[in-house]
């Protein structure tokens, strides 16, 4: 539904943030882009939204090219979301419970329907207890907690998430693992997460997209790319720990930790 082709994005300073990228994000349900710091991830995503516009190349949503203007890019997004990497970007609102009402309001859904649909969210994201406080007092974990709640309370067949772990605690960082393979498994979304957390995109993702300095230098179902040390080593990612534990331990290829920890103690 959504692929760019040879997309090239430049900014005002002349910086080349994409070259030549094309992308395919029906290639699978779970899609990882995976890339170092400055790679070009964000770019990417703003790209595929609608926010930045290519120099060269073309997004394409349902088989046509993107178009710029203000109705196509609200189609786009009724099927299209996104979590931005910096929580700030998402949340501008008074309060948590406003804050992730914001769109359905805007959508003009029922008063039950939104006091449904945010409960579930902040149920999903641990936020009930974040309710009625300020936007702006909460800490950065809990901002990305709360951005997560807001897309999940649309109906968008598509999730972009950049960096959704950044910042998180562990529990946290759990939770999102679960939230994002439930958008899948039972809300039948798709999901897009870049990273450059290897463990996490290893355990979620089912097809990969290596990113480095603006270009793509591999794809591929997510063993394959994650098995091919000069691909990582180029892209200067770390093999992931059940990838090491594979090749040094001589164990299975374990999709989780669980699965390793439990051929080690035979439970
Ligand atoms: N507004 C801007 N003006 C000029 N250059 C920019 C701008 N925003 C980003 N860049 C540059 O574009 C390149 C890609 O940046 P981008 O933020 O997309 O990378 P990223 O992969 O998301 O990195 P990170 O993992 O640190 O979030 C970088 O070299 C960055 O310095
Ligand atoms: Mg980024």
């Amino acid at each position: 539904m959504l692929k760019m082709e040879n997309v090239t994005y430049e900014y005002a300073d002349k910086t080349v943030a994409l070259n030549n990228v094309s992308i395919d994000l029906s290639k699978g349900k779970k899609i990882g882009i995976i890339g170092s710091n400055g790679a070009g991830k964000s770019t990417l995503f703003m790209n595929f939204l609608g926010i930045l516009r290519p120099l060269r190349g073309k997004v394409l949503y349902k088989g046509n090219d993107l178009k710029y203007d203000k109705k196509s890019l609200i189609e786009l997004r009724k099927n299209v979301g996104i979590v931005f990497q910096d929580p700030d970007k998402q949340l501008f609102f008074s309060n948590v419970y406003d804050d992730i009402a914001f769109a359905l309001r805007n959508l003009k859904y029922s008063k039950e329907e939104i006091k449904h649909r945010v409960a579930k969210a902040m149920e999903k994201t641990n936020t009930e207890d974040l309710k009625n406080k300020p936007v702006h007092f909460l800490s950065y974990g809990q901002k990305k907690n709360v951005s997560i709640a807001g897309v999940s309370t649309l109906d968008q067949s598509i999730l972009l998430f950049d960096e959704p772990t950044a910042g998180l605690d562990y529990a946290s960082r759990e939770n999102v693992k679960k939230i994002l393979n439930g958008f899948v498994e039972d809300d039948g979304k798709s999901i897009v997460v870049s990273s450059h957390d290897m463990n996490f995109i290893y355990e979620i993702c089912d097809y990969i997209y290596v990113l480095n300095k603006g270009s793509v230098i591999g794809e591929g179902e997510g063993s394959q790319i994650f098995l091919d040390k000069k691909i990582l080593e180029e892209a200067s990612l770390e093999e992931p720990f059940l990838i090491k534990a594979h090749k040094y331990l001589k164990k299975p290829l374990f999709k989780s930790e669980q699965e390793l920890f439990c051929d080690i103690t035979s439970c």
